[in-house]
């Protein structure tokens, strides 16, 4: 059994692709600060898949623990890496704590990689390094645009050190992700997307509207150019994402790598305006959704779908899921989580 360390894991997508790698005969060491997460989801993942991963929890800005990490399991042959600070707005409030933290992880990870021999690393990317882009859908080649947040920044940065890096140590394998919007979760509905507070991200927004934990949506801005005038995403299945990590480490643990870094973009080649993605979910629910159009949220793009077909072709993974079928799982898992919430009590 090939063992995988998964930084981030019991996070939103890490717990989805902790799943699907342990489904596809990995061993996964699961290591995670637990700053935006919780431990219960180790006990979720084995109750979905009737193995409990390892489980470290460490933060990976503490350069001795993460090599003690590799120290204790000196069999792990890729990492993929997850874990990061990812809130937009919260990023302008802090930057520096989303520099140190998403840079120093990443410099950490690839030390201790070096001393380990360990060769392999997917990293978690996003489409928010093409900013605005000139061409839709956007293809690998696009160019990267100034970053309008130290978040996307610290993805741009982070995608520097690793090109960087391997100029002398050629050795080293990557394949970066660039995500385009995961939503939806685990079909068992015993992991989701769980953001502590107020979800800045559309999709838990509309289903803690939907179960009343929220008043209202707001939609943001209906004057944008496109058909209905509200903002074009593309929405991605969680479990299609995590999937294509599965897909990802196959690639590297067999050498079928044709570059030693490689960049995909992880979407379904489909934009949904925020208008679509309501009618959507109010289709799922059979209920109208609370909602409001208000102003542009600042730093927001128009438009932003991927070009799947490198991804398509050179993984052989395509994002299988659909708009409603992946809104219904994220509705089924909002109301197991508040229902099981609701017994806590
Ligand atoms: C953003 C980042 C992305 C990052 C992700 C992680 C950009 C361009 N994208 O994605 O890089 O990985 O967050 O958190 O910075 N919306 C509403 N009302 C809401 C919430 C959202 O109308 O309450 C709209 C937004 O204006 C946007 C769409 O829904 O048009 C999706 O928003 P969101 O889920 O926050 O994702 P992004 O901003 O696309």
């Amino acid at each position: 059994m090939r063992t995988v360390l998964v930084t981030g894991g019991t996070g939103y997508i890490g717990s989805h692709t902790v799943v699907e790698l342990q489904e596809a005969g990995y061993k996964v060491v699961i290591v995670d600060n637990l700053s935006n997460s919780y431990a219960e989801v180790v006990d979720s993942i084995e109750a979905i898949t009737g193995t409990r991963p390892v489980f470290e929890k460490v933060d990976l800005k503490d350069r001795e623990a993460t090599l003690e990490v590799f120290e204790a399991h000196p069999n792990i042959e890729a990492v993929i890496h997850f874990a990061a600070l990812k809130a937009v707005g919260e990023s302008v409030e802090i930057p520096l704590e989303y520099y140190k933290n998403n840079i120093d992880s990443l410099i950490h990870i690839l030390e201790a990689m070096q001393q380990y021999d360990v060769k392999n690393i997917v990293f978690s990317s996003s489409c928010t390094v093409y900013g605005e882009p000139d061409q839709l859908p956007v293809t690998e080649q696009a160019p990267i645009k100034k970053a309008n947040a130290p978040y996307g920044n610290t993805k741009q940065i982070c995608e520097e050190i690793m090109q960087d890096y391997r100029v002398p140590n050629p050795q080293i394998n990557v394949i970066s992700l660039r995500y385009f919007n995961p939503i939806g979760a685990h079909p068992s509905a015993l992991i989701g997307e769980l953001p502590i507070g107020v979800p800045n991200n559309l999709v838990p927004f509309i289903t803690q509207t939907a179960i009343g934990l929220r008043e209202e949506l707001k939609v943001f801005g209906d004057d944008y150019n496109t058909p209905d005038g509200s903002a074009i995403r593309d929405y991605i299945n969680v479990v299609d994402l995590a999937k294509a990590h599965v897909v990802s480490i196959e690639r590297l643990l067999n050498g079928n790598n044709k570059q030693g870094y490689e960049i995909f973009n992880l979407g379904t080649g489909k934009g949904n305006s925020v208008l679509e993605v309501i009618k959507a979910f109010e289709k799922v629910t059979g209920a109208p959704l609370k909602y409001k159009i208000v102003g542009r949220r600042e730093g927001d793009v128009e438009q932003v779908y991927a070009d799947t077909r490198y991804a398509n072709d050179e993984l052989g993974w395509k994002a299988e899921k659909d708009l409603e079928e992946t809104l219904a799982s994220a509705w089924k898992w909002e109301q197991h989580y508040r229902s099981k919430e609701k017994e806590r009590e």
